[in-house]
């Protein structure tokens, strides 16, 4: 394939990664709420048809339309809000995604719209409708929506772990990768935990049924909580099949990842602990202030085991085969002897703001190849990351950028593409320390070019694999 450049769009001051992190996780609860809702409500369904909770039903009518405000018209607006942002960021990997894989995402739309139709379906004339074809409706609703997730769930595990493909480039050797199943049963698992936490919520505010009656509805939606036990398990499966660099993040390389990994970790246990011994072992009534705390620990951790999912595929989309900057490994060498300005041909968005060419070329090859990552002055800012930098020092980072950190690509420009940069980075940090010209200079740059050849265009990250990482 081609170099393609796409032209991008830049959030500042705050970094990309948050714009997509931000929606992806509103879009992820509310569309694992949607999956376990289908779930608990066919439990409940069967519970009322077999006579072993009186109130199931009466449960279910009212819970549904939350399900369906909620999850239908939020998560499928916030689906909609993932594409428009993940295309504005992040192109060329939506374009692999959907080149490699048209037919599981055309597969997965049927699912979704089978979901929306039985959804719908039960919400319009559910009331009206007798126990047995309840069951049915209920029962496409909860397979179609959780299919919808294990199709979604072999792409996005691929991204990380692509496994046979990188050799084969084969849609299913692609698919069931290394993560896919731990990764698939410990979505399913959260989903029925979020679903049953919101239904222990909502039946605190329910009308006219007494204490008894809501603690009977509670208890029987909380047996939706007990596959957490499964959890360590499946997170250590996961830990087991991830690269070794990404694991290593996650066990105290990287500050950050860490302490996510520790957030989502004890929030699940703090919710699996009240669940086994709170509301299955002894079977308390929990009121909403409570059910409320675990939703919002249960959101906690959602949001931090996906900061984590993305945060240790650094510094690839798909790993191994496309950076996080949108460049390709096998890229980097011509790039190098190119240029990285030889293959964008789109104007910069604030061009006349910037006082002169070599300003306008910095700027150029910051958005192509750090903005994905790094604003210039705000969140994870380079001018703040190099304020005390001299010089040199910002030449050779730069000009070594895997190996100043392991999860940052390799610098896939030529040297005085380096040298732009690091007067652009100056200048945005204090114009007086801008030196004019320096991109002409030959000692200048053939010590980049030193910095450059020393470096490599391997990933950083093969390093660490070795064990031979500089963190
Ligand atoms: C895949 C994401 C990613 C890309 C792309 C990326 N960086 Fe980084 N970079 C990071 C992260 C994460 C950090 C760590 C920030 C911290 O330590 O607070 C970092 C740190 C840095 C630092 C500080 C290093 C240190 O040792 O303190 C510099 C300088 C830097 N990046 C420059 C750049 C430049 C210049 C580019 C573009 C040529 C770039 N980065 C591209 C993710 C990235």
């Amino acid at each position: 394939m081609e170099f393609q450049a796409f032209p991008v769009n830049e959030f500042d001051p705050a970094i990309k990664g948050m714009v997509i992190g931000g929606v992806g996780i509103v879009h992820v609860f509310l569309a694992q709420f949607a999956i376990g809702g289908g779930f608990l409500m066919l439990f409940f369904q069967w519970l009322a048809t077999t006579g072993r909770n009186p109130h199931a039903r009466r449960f279910l009518d009212g819970y549904f339309k939350v399900l369906v405000l909620v999850s239908f018209v939020l998560g499928a607006l916030t689906g909609v809000a993932m594409w428009f942002t993940t295309i504005q960021i992040s192109p060329r990997t939506i374009g692999v995604m959907v080149t490699e894989y048209h037919w599981i995402w055309a597969t997965e739309w049927t699912f979704f719209c089978l979901e929306v139709v039985a959804g719908y379906a039960f919400y319009r004339y559910g009331k009206r409708l007798d126990d047995k074809s309840r069951f049915t409706l209920l029962g496409l609703y909860s397979i179609a929506a959780w299919f919808s997730l294990f199709w979604i769930n072999g792409i996005l595990s691929w991204q990380l772990t692509p496994g046979g493909w990188t050799t084969e480039r084969t849609v299913w050797s692609g698919f069931f990768n290394p993560s896919f199943w731990p990764s698939l049963i410990f979505r399913t698992i959260t989903a029925l935990t979020i679903a049953s936490l919101v239904a222990c919520l909502v039946i605190t505010t329910m009308k006219g049924v007494d204490r008894a009656a809501r603690r009977s509805l509670q208890n029987h939606a909380a047996w939706l909580l007990a596959p957490m036990t499964l959890m360590p398990l499946l997170g250590i499966w996961f830990l087991a099949v991830i690269p070794d660099d990404s694991r290593s993040w996650v066990l105290g390389g990287s500050a950050a990842m860490t302490l996510f990994m520790g957030l989502a970790l004890s929030a699940s246990l703090l919710i699996g602990l009240y669940a086994l011994i709170g509301l299955i072992r002894t079977r308390l009534f929990i009121n909403g202030a409570t059910a409320a705390l675990l939703l919002a620990l249960a959101f906690g951790a959602t949001a931090a085991g996906e900061f984590v999912r993305e945060g240790v595929r650094k510094p690839f989309t798909i790993r191994e085969y496309l950076y996080s900057n949108s460049i390709r490994p096998d890229e980097i060498a011509t790039l190098r002897e190119d240029g990285c300005l030889s293959v964008d041909p789109y104007p910069l968005r604030n061009a006349d703001a910037l006082p002169d060419d070599t300003l306008r070329m910095g700027a150029q090859v910051y958005r192509m190849q750090c903005s994905v990552c790094h604003t210039v002055a705000g969140v994870n800012g380079l001018t703040h990351l190099t304020g005390t930098w001299s010089v040199e020092q910002k030449r050779m980072n730069i000009a070594k950028l895997q190996h100043t950190k392991p999860f940052m690509p390799p610098f896939a420009g030529n040297a005085a593409e380096v040298e732009a940069l690091v007067q652009y980075l100056s200048w945005a940090h204090d114009a007086d320390s801008y030196q004019t010209d320096t991109i002409n200079n030959p000692v200048v740059l053939s010590e980049i070019q030193r910095w450059l050849d020393d470096a490599g265009t391997e990933a950083g990250i093969a390093l660490v694999s070795a064990g031979k990482g500089e963190h």
